[in-house]
This record gives structure tokens, C-alpha cells and sequence, in this order.
């Protein structure tokens, strides 16, 4: 059986009194483990680590890597955030977040009387935040890497699959089919990807000259290349030409930031996570310590009353999420009142373990009031020169973890591809509030802290994390999936914390998501029993099920965020990968 008929058979066939778990093992290391959305990025990881290189280095060539192998969500035209923890317990956030460009306006996306243009936010240049992953690596590689490897080599192996071509994946067809119409809007990505109207069929070689001469600079200019040498010329005069707004002075003023890390604590475990400008870091901390005081594993992962503890505190996160957090360099993020225990505890005292609240009218909390200082969250003190996204985590054998998200938004992006470079440019300006209250391309529905500013990082979900236990890293995980992102690294968190699961039962296992608004609760087929399902409509749930076809194995594998993860077994020392079924070309690669 393929990857696939293996989902959809443990989806549809397995499953008793707790819904079902695909009972696969995870893969096991000695020594370094990748996991990520595309096997061949995964093995150029390791690779990097039997050459001596560390998990930093190996997450730069992983990161190039999928910029090639995955172009729906790989990218050097977009941007996100990297979790380093070192094995000496040093921890940094990496944020290469785009920013807004200079000539951005906070009604950029609205017309004459005020209402939102459908698609200016999410298709063509307009939607485009100026990119900040090349910047983003090479910050990483500076401040982490191991020294052993250069950045030509690490950038190398990519520019090599561009410029030579792999063979493509039935799952890389498919998505070059389903993104067609978006593609063909643009010239140079209809050539590039579509192959000018003869689209590309599984095992024909895919061969992105442009892009890998573009990856042939930046190997051997160096990471500024991108945003001050040929490749930043060609990106502006392409802007320029197509009444885009990033310019060359926009792009030589990129920088990406070296952040603290955002870090809890869950039943005696160490999270490390993203702050903002992501919403995630703060949103999980917080639904995880409204569900500490509750003893969820004697509930069953999958009961009524485990989801609907889990769908009150997502309520709550989110609707705090729609309030507070936005770019901390521009607005006072309360942070430390969204994740104090007492706030955290007041936040949950109208919980009714018997009833549904409701969104509407749903109030958000005052964490200002619990005595959070007015300063932005605080950065590192290092001043550095400098529906798409993907996670990929790596541990290596010294015991140094990444745990790295970063994504073009939307699917392929603003569909754009700039000309003579072969990049694929984000359109995460989405992610910004185009209007208080006009729901986004995930529905979600944002504040005044988010609104549009030249240079500012629009608010993200992407919460790329790492557990420690006992001062040593135990579990990397992360995954796509724009909101639901934050509930599914709940979930693989609490699924091994609390209900014991190995890393791959926690991985595979179906998930919820409740974001505040709309009032609902979207699940996995099998996520429950019809008992349980019945006693949550009791409560007042509405349940939203995403259909499953069995036997159309594209719906199956688009199934929901993968949450590419491994953990590390504290007796053994062994690193047990789980890629994630959920997405077809995903693979653990270890040695
Ligand atoms: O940063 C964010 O939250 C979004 N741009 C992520 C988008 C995403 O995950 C789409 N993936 N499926």
C-alpha cells in the first residue's frame, strides 16, 4: 500500500471505542532525523548532517530545498519563522517575517466607499509582503550554524534541482493542476509552472532554470545578493513594470530579527515557541494553560467532554488573538497578561463543562489590567545586519533542535512568479486586517493591532515549537494550515503529553479546530464517536466535519496541515520521526 491507501484505510477502517490511530511506528535515528513536506528536501538535511553540519545548517539546505521540490509552499519569495534550541539550552526565535512595503496603506485594500476588493489582498503584486526567508537562513546560519559547512554548500544542493530538474511527484501534478487557474493568470509562472498550458505529468522532470540560476547567485554572492545584486533588480524593475509596490529600497532595508523565544511550561515540560508578530506562540501557551488545571488524560483524548474543554479554550484564544497581538516593533502586544496564571484562570471561570459558550457577544479578556508592562515584547538585544505554508523540524546529534514555518500564505501564493528570477512571491499581505471585522482568507476576523503599516510584519499563526524535558529537547513540531496551525500543535502536544501516544499516533491522529468565529467545530472525519459527537451537539456545539472521499486520494491528502514531528525518546536517545500522511511527499530521512 502507498502512503496514501494507508490513510485513507486507517481513516476509514480502523477506529473502535477511541476513534481511530494508524498504528504505524515512527522512524527511528541514532543520530540526526528531518522531517518535512518532501523527501528529497529531507535527505538533503541529512545530508548536511553526516557532513559534520549541525540541525541549523541542515535546516538552511532543507529550507532552499523545498523551494524547489515544493513550490506551493517552499519558497524564497515569503517568509517565517525559525525555533532554535541549542543542545546547551540557548533557545532564539528567527523571525523572517515579510513586511508591508513603503508605499503600503492601511486602506490599501478597500475602494471609494470603504468595502474590501475581493482578491486585491490575495492575488497579483499587490498582495505581495516583501520577502524574508533568504535573509531569515542566513541570519540562522550566523548566529547557530556550525562553521563546518558554507553557505554556498548549503545553498547548493538546491540550486542544483532547479537547475537540473527532479522527477515530479503524482502529489506535485496534482498541485500544479489544482493551482492552474491562478497560475495561468501570470505570465511567467503559467510558463514556468504550467509549462506554458502543457501541464506537467508524475515522473516527467521538472527543470526551473531560472530559479536555479537565481539560487546560483545567492550561493555565491551571499545571502544579500537577493536584496541588493541582480535578483533585488529584477524583482523591483518586475514590481515596477506590473504596478507592484516593493522597491529596491524596500527590499535593501529587509531585515530579519533575532526574538526571545516565547516559553511556558505544560506539566512540568518546557515549551519553547514563537512571539509575535506570530499569534501562535501566545495562543497555544495560553489554551494550554487553561487546560493544565484540568486532568485531560483520564478524560480520553477523544471524549466529549476532552473536545469540548478543547473547543472553550480555543474560543478563548482566538477571540483574544482577534484583539491583541499584532508586529511587536509597532503596537504593545500584553503578553505577558495574556499567559498570566491568574488571567488565564479568570479567562476560564464562566467554563460550563455541561454547555457551549457563544462566540457572539463573546468578549475578549483584560490581560492589560494584570500589571503587563507597555513595552513591545522585547527583542533579543542583538542588533543583525542584516492556504501556503510548511513546517519542517530537525534534531541533529548533538542534540540541537529546529523547528521552522514559513510559507507563501495562500497556496502558490499571489500566483505571481517575478520575471527572469523563477520566484514564487507570497501574498501574505492577507494576513493583515484589511478592515476590522471583514474575515480573511481563513475567516479570520482581526483587529486594529494588525492593521496595515509600511514595514510592518502582518500577524501570523505559525507556531513552530520545541519541547524539553529535563533540559534536553523532547519533542519538534509545527505545521501549515493558517489558524488551525496553533490547535494542531495543541493537539500533537497534548496527544503525547497527556493521552501517552507515540509520536506517530499523536501525529495521525484526527483533529478539531474552533477559532472563535465562525461558531463551529471543524474536525477530521472519525474524530469522535456519534456518542461523543451527540454529546457535543448537547452542549451546543455545531460540528462541522471536513468530508472524506476514500477513494479520491487528493481530497484525503489535502486533508488538513501536516505536522512534520519528532520526538526524542529521554531513555534511549533515539529520534522517532513522524511525517505527516496528510501530505503526500512528506518524509523523515535519518541517520
Ligand atoms: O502566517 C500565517 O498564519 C499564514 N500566512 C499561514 C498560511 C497557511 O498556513 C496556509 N497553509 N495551509
Amino acid at each position: 500500500m502507498n502512503k496514501v491507501s494507508l490513510l485513507v484505510f486507517a481513516l476509514v477502517f480502523a477506529g473502535s471505542t477511541e476513534t481511530c490511530l494508524a498504528q504505524r511506528l515512527p522512524a527511528e535515528a541514532r543520530h540526526g532525523m528531518v522531517a518535512s513536506a518532501s523527501a528529497t528536501a529531507s535527505e538533503i538535511g541529512v545530508d548536511v548532517m553526516r557532513r559534520g553540519g549541525n540541525a541549523i545548517d541542515a535546516a538552511v539546505a532543507t529550507g532552499f530545498a523545498l523551494a524547489v521540490t515544493y513550490p506551493r509552499a517552499g519558497n524564497i519569495g515569503g517568509g517565517g519563522f525559525m525555533v532554535v534550541r541549542m543542545a546547551d539550552g540557548r533557545t532564539a526565535a528567527i523571525d523572517f517575517r515579510e513586511v508591508a512595503p513603503s508605499r503600503a496603506t492601511s486602506d490599501m485594500y478597500l475602494d471609494a466607499n470603504g468595502e474590501v476588493v475581493a482578491g486585491r489582498s490575495t492575488v497579483g503584486r499587490l498582495a505581495v509582503g516583501v520577502p524574508g526567508t533568504v535573509a531569515g537562513l542566513a541570519l540562522a546560519l550566523e548566529r547557530y550554524g556550525s562553521g563546518r559547512l558554507s553557505w554556498r554548500e548549503l545553498v547548493e544542493p538546491a540550486r542544483r534541482l532547479a537547475a537540473e530538474g527532479f522527477p515530479v511527484t503524482p502529489a506535485l501534478a496534482r498541485d500544479l493542476r489544482a493551482s492552474a487557474k491562478l497560475l495561468s493568470e501570470f505570465e511567467y509562472s503559467h510558463r514556468i509552472f504550467l509549462r506554458g498550458g502543457n501541464p506537467y505529468e508524475a515522473g516527467e522532470r521538472f527543470v526551473q532554470a531560472e530559479l536555479g540560476r537565481t539560487l546560483g547567485r545567492i550561493a555565491e554572492d551571499g545571502p544579500r545578493e537577493f536584496y541588493e545584486g541582480e535578483t533585488a533588480a529584477m524583482l523591483a524593475a518586475d514590481m515596477a513594470r506590473h504596478g507592484g509596490l516593493i522597491t529596491l529600497d524596500d527590499l535593501r532595508a529587509y531585515r530579519p530579527v533575532e526574538r526571545d523565544v516565547l516559553r511556558g511550561a505544560y506539566r512540568g515540560y518546557e515549551i519553547s515557541t514563537m512571539p509575535p508578530p506570530s499569534s501562535g506562540g501566545i495562543a497555544l501557551l495560553q489554551m494550554l494553560g487553561m487546560i493544565e488545571p484540568f486532568d485531560v488524560a483520564s478524560m480520553g483524548h477523544d471524549s466529549a467532554a476532552k473536545l469540548h474543554l478543547l473547543a472553550e479554550v480555543m474560543r478563548r484564544a482566538f477571540r483574544d488573538r482577534a484583539e491583541f497581538p499584532g508586529d511587536p516593533d509597532f503596537v504593545s502586544v500584553p503578553v505577558e497578561g495574556l499567559l498570566a496564571r491568574d488571567y488565564l484562570r479568570d479567562r476560564m471561570a464562566d467554563f460550563d463543562p455541561a454547555r457551549a459558550a457563544t462566540s457572539v457577544g463573546f468578549p475578549a479578556g483584560d490581560p492589560v489590567a494584570r500589571g503587563t508592562s507597555a513595552a513591545a515584547y522585547p527583542r533579543s538585544g542583538h542588533a543583525h545586519e542584516s492556504s501556503e505554508t510548511t513546517h519542517f523540524s530537525i534534531v541533529d546529534a548533538e542534540g540541537n533542535a529546529v523547528a521552522c514555518t514559513y510559507t507563501l500564505n495562500g497556496l502558490f501564493g499571489s500566483g505571481v512568479t517575478a520575471e527572469g528570477t523563477g520566484i514564487l512571491l507570497n501574498n501574505e499581505m492577507d494576513d493583515f486586517t484589511a478592515k476590522v471585522g471583514v474575515p480573511n482568507l481563513f475567516g479570520l476576523i482581526q483587529g486594529e493591532a494588525n492593521a496595515i503599516a509600511p514595514g510592518k510584519r502582518p500577524l501570523s499563526s505559525m507556531t513552530p515549537t520545541i519541547v524539553a524535558k529535563d533540559d534536553r529537547v523532547y519533542l519538534v513540531t509545527g505545521s501549515p494550515g493558517g489558524p488551525t496551525i496553533i490547535n494542531t500543535v495543541l493537539q500533537v502536544i497534548s496527544n503525547v503529553i497527556d493521552h501517552g501516544m507515540s509520536i506517530t499516533q499523536a501525529v495521525d491522529a484526527p483533529r478539531m479546530h474552533h477559532q472563535w468565529m465562525p461558531d463551529v467545530i471543524n474536525h477530521e472525519p472519525f474524530l469522535t464517536s456519534r456518542d461523543s459527537a451527540e454529546l457535543l451537539r448537547a452542549r451546543g456545539h455545531v460540528l462541522a466535519p471536513r468530508k472524506l472521499y476514500p477513494n479520491d486520494p487528493e481530497a484525503a491528502a489535502r486533508y488538513w496541515g501536516d505536522a512534520e514531528s519528532i520526538l526524542v525518546d529521554a531513555a534511549t536517545g533515539l529520534r522517532l520521526g513522524a511525517n505527516d500522511l496528510r501530505s503526500p511527499d512528506s518524509a523523515t530521512a535519518g541517520y
